[in-house]
């Protein structure tokens, strides 16, 4: 199927005096995903190719990435082989685990789900200062049901409702 959509990202930004100031950039062809977080904004297309995006541009970031996220927790993705990945001083670093989709937009702990829609969390210390190599398994196994939002061009999916507490 050919995408055919023309995504008009507008990044808003919070402006003095509580007004949303909000800016059209760039859009990137064939857009697949995209998540904002502490100011920055990361995307892939759907050659599952990630980007980060520097002012009105979007910068190519190295790898093949199906899905990436930014917040607090530093960048992160996950591979179309569900391996995860945190970008690290130019480079993407392996973690431990498999999962399909990540969120890093928690206060730097990361979310993710894996296969069965089982949700894991990776507690602060195993995200800011993570650099790798990992330990066996630093993913938490989150209990009860999980609602989890990623919307995109081509739609959103969701679980339940998860309520994190770190
Ligand atoms: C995704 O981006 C890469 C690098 O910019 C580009 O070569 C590729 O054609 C893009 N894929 C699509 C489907 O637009």
């Amino acid at each position: 199927m050919r995408a055919t959509a023309a995504v008009l990202l507008v990044l808003c930004l919070l402006a003095v005096g509580h007004a949303w100031d909000c800016q059209p950039v760039v859009d990137i062809k064939n857009l697949m995903q995209i998540d904002a977080g502490l100011g920055q904004v990361v995307a892939t297309n759907t050659s599952q190719i990630p980007y980060y995006l520097v002012g009105n541009e979007w910068i190519r970031l190295p790898g093949s990435l199906k899905h990436i996220t930014v917040g607090p927790a530093g960048i992160w993705g996950v591979n179309k082989a569900d391996s995860i990945y945190k970008y690290v001083a130019g480079n993407w670093v392996q973690a431990a685990g498999s999962l399909k989709q990540l969120d890093a937009g928690g206060d730097q702990f990361v979310v993710g789900v894996n296969i069965n829609d089982t949700p894991y969390c990776r507690t602060r210390s195993a995200t800011v200062g993570y650099k790798g190599p990992d330990s066996p398994f630093p993913w938490t196994g989150l209990p009860g049901a999980v609602k989890y939002n990623s919307c995109g061009p081509f739609g959103c999916w969701q679980s339940t409702r998860m309520i994190i507490s770190t």
